[in-house]
């Protein structure tokens, strides 16, 4: 018998008392104090609570008896306005006098507690995720994914954008994480790889005259998993013709504009500022700095030249630097222990130490005491503009391990120091990235975003001299230190195509083998397009202030990239291994 809903458990309030009225959820908690049974239930909506007393007839009351946490239930009866209120729930001022009740289904005891703030295990979360699911912010953040994405539906499509869907089961695509394979059965011996992006499609999608696509794309990366980085992870993408770095980032702040005063109800403000790759790096140590505070690096390279310490100089004779962050604040909050710790975890960033100085109604203290005449010092401490309280933390070695390394301590310490507010949005455009990057594990030069992002106008001939000098026509969008999205105006001539992959010392084959059908198409007419992905899980996950993409994922993987649910990746049987021509290694069955 199913009790059809009138209401949903969050929606009664004291104007509905005297009303008749049907609930359907899960028992939160039920409780019998003697002559009365109190019965919380839960929708995705909020919770009510319901009242059988010794008006209801005496098998209701037994049934409701019987009542444990999470039996589904359906619920008839009369609102009526409570006499000790909860002002704590939105449903506080009411409860149900229950006159009937239907019990769905029984529950066993559940695994894990359905309430928002349990501080439960994450991989038993994962595990029994359906029951997680259950919790009222898990379904709010669900519905907010399904906000944006209408919101994303409507907007991109209110700009000329047409929605196409592309396929999952394709070759490997240029964005260059480890793909997921996929063995065919049809063709032995080969197989398909799953898209770490729409990328390739797209372009085609541009040659193929659909002028403005988009898609909210599932993507694919076999890479390791952070905080914001999932196996499987979904992108808004999107692809437009005839079109510059302007016109790309143009539509993008008024979808971001839309989504924050629908979403959220703040008018950002737009154009949003622009920052240049090298300025980034030199200020934040950083390609997506966080903006909302201060800390910006220092270059003192020039001012520690000559001086005795050899950390220092060594570093600076190596084609390195000396850079530094200032705390303002910070002589106290930090202790030696706390700094010790934070010595230790830029050692993961490759830096072989750090040295810091406090500078102190006395003087400046430091770490380099018998290197430095405090002098000297006070020298550093007044070029860094530290006055007294403040804590300064220099590193110094290649460029990139300093860069890394401060731009850590810098946002890593806004933490700790309470500086980051989560409601407060700051966009930043970074764009003029490097065309390329050189890659020091595999000792060649790569593309850094991918080989078809086109060099800067003005460095189109640079290409073929010296192009590894190039800046792109690439921009990342970044809100708070993270990267939202990132994309590029491509390369639509075939000369500049060709440049490009000499400069990656790309050979005809190795061209052709990975990409050849693109570079086929362009030769029948490719107009001059430009696009961008945004990372959708990163975007909820910041506006719903979540620490990790997981949260706004209905069923994500864990840290060994498994689904807890479904138990996969599995082993498969020999028949199916069979009829793919595939023979596992000894040993790897595992
Ligand atoms: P890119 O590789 O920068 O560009 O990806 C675009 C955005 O996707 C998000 N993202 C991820 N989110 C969660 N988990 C991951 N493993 C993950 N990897 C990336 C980020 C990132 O900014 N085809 C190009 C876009 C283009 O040039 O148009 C691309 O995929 O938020």
């Amino acid at each position: 018998m199913l009790f059809k809903r009138s209401h949903m458990c969050g929606e009664l309030r004291k104007e509905n008392a005297g009303e008749q009225v049907v609930l359907n959820g899960w028992v939160q908690k039920s409780r019998n104090l003697g002559g009365l049974i109190f019965c919380d239930i839960r929708d995705k909506t909020g919770i009510t609570q319901v009242v059988f007393d010794d008006t209801v007839p005496r098998e209701l009351f037994d049934r409701a008896d019987t009542l444990r946490s999470e039996y589904v239930i359906g619920v008839k009866g009369q609102v009526r306005e409570r006499e000790s209120k909860n002002p704590d729930m939105p449903t506080g001022d009411v409860e149900i006098l229950a006159g009937d009740l239907v019990i769905y289904s029984t529950a066993d005891t559940p695994p894990i507690y359905i309430k928002d703030d349990d501080n439960v295990d994450d991989n038993l979360r994962l595990k029994y995720r359906y029951l997680d699911l259950r919790k009222k912010k898990m379904q709010d953040n669900l519905l907010f994914r399904a906000r944006l994405t209408n919101i994303a539906r409507d907007y991109f499509a209110g700009e000329g954008f047409t929605e196409v869907e592309t396929p999952v089961l394709i070759k490997s695509t240029p964005e260059g994480a480890r793909d997921y394979l996929v063995p065919s059965r049809v063709n032995q011996g080969h197989f398909y790889a799953l898209p770490q992006s729409p990328q390739t499609f797209k372009q085609l999608l541009m040659v193929g005259g659909t002028d403005r696509y988009f898609q909210i794309a599932k993507c694919f990366r076999d890479e390791d998993l952070r905080a914001d980085r999932q196996p499987e992870f979904t992108q808004i993408d999107l692809e437009m013709s005839f079109v510059d770095v302007d016109d790309v980032i143009e539509i993008q702040e008024g979808f971001m504009k839309r989504v924050f005063r629908e979403l959220k109800g703040i008018d950002l403000e737009t154009p949003f500022p622009r920052m240049t790759w090298d300025e980034a790096m030199n200020r934040y140590g950083s390609d997506k700095p966080d903006i909302r505070f201060g800390f910006e690096l220092q270059d003192i390279t020039e001012l520690v030249k000559d001086c005795g310490f050899r950390v220092f100089t060594d570093a600076i004779e190596a084609g390195g630097s000396v850079r530094g962050i200032c705390i303002e604040g910070g002589a106290q909050a930090y202790t030696r222990k706390k700094i010790d710790k934070l010595t230790e975890a830029v050692k993961s960033y490759g830096a072989r130490g750090m040295v810091w100085m406090k500078v102190t109604e006395e003087g400046v203290s430091s770490s380099v005491n018998k290197f430095f005449s405090p002098e000297e010092l006070r020298n550093i401490a007044d070029t860094m503009g530290a006055g007294t309280g403040d804590l300064i933390l220099i590193v110094s070695d290649k460029n990139k391990v300093v860069y890394d390394s401060l731009g850590f301590l810098r946002r890593h310490i806004a933490g700790e120091m309470g500086l980051l507010d989560d409601e407060d949005y700051k966009f930043l455009w970074v764009v003029d990235f490097p065309l390329f990057e050189y890659d020091e594990k595999e000792d060649r030069w790569s593309a850094m975003h991918h080989p078809f992002t086109s060099p800067r106008e003005e460095d189109a001939e640079l290409l073929k001299t010296d192009p590894h000098k190039c800046k792109a026509n690439a921009y990342d969008i970044v809100l708070n230190g993270v990267e939202l999205g990132g994309g590029s105006i491509r390369i639509h001539d075939r000369e500049m195509q060709e440049d490009m992959f000499r400069a990656l010392n790309m050979g005809e084959e190795e061209i052709q083998e990975k990409f050849g059908f693109l570079v086929e198409a362009f030769r029948y007419g490719a107009p001059p397009h430009g696009g961008l992905a945004y990372g959708l899980d990163r975007l909820i996950m910041l506006l719903t202030g979540e620490k990790s993409i997981r949260e706004v994922i209905a069923f994500p993987k864990n840290q060994n990239a498994q689904c807890m649910v479904s138990e996969a990746p599995g082993t498969v049987d020999d028949v199916q291994l069979e009829e793919l021509g595939i023979a596992l290694r000894a040993g790897s069955e595992e």
